[in-house]
């Protein structure tokens, strides 16, 4: 069995200022984790000389990316996070004082909601079809480094969870969710790498 392992970026500057979206580095702490989760990898993956790394192509995960070394890396625009169009930048606080209809759309049905301008969970879901099909593919392990709302739904796929419930899975800052592809089926074990 060869494993996939899922993590969202290290904390990024819009994080800590409860902004949704953006291209923002990462903070200090996300850092601290880029760091951890290099060491980790290394580890982990040690005698695996065909593994890769797949980011999206935003800075956050490219930062969380740059400690590992001796694994070739692939950006993917389709790992990119959920395109929140003109909420881009926002806080939610914001959304529900400036465009209260989106806001309260969105809490209505929020795998179908579309941002204006911008993606719906199913919309996501839709394009990470070729990251899955590729996925599959591979025969050596892959760490895919990526973004919440993108690994709510790549979860999912793996662990077979029905498609109402991908758009409140959690998937917590500093975790490496690890997936086993066996014969008997899906296994999985979580990292949490810090508090
Ligand atoms: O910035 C976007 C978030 O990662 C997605 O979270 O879909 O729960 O608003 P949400």
């Amino acid at each position: 069995p060869r494993p996939i392992l899922l993590t969202r970026h290290g904390e990024s500057q819009d994080n800590v200022r409860g902004r949704i979206g953006g291209d923002t580095a990462i903070s200090e702490a996300g850092e601290l984790y880029s760091k951890k989760l290099a060491k980790f990898v290394g580890k982990r993956l040690k005698s695996e000389r065909a593994a890769s790394i797949w980011t999206s192509t935003l800075q956050r995960t490219i930062l969380t990316a740059s400690p590992i070394v001796g694994f070739p890396k692939i950006q993917w625009r389709a790992l990119d996070e959920i395109n929140a169009g003109v909420c881009d930048g926002m806080t939610y606080a914001e959304i529900k004082k400036n465009m209260p209809e989106e806001y309260e759309s969105r809490k209505m049905d929020k795998l179908r909601y579309r941002y204006p301008r911008g993606e719906s969970y199913l919309d996501v879901i839709q394009r990470l079809e070729p990251v899955i099909i590729e996925l599959e593919r591979q025969r050596a392990p892959v760490v895919v480094i990526s973004h919440q709302a993108v690994l709510r739904a790549l979860y999912a796929y793996f662990a077979d969870r029905p498609l109402n419930e991908i758009p409140h899975i959690e998937v917590p800052l500093h975790t490496i969710i690890e997936i086993q592809m066996g014969v008997i089926g899906v296994q999985e074990k979580r990292y949490k790498l810090m508090d």
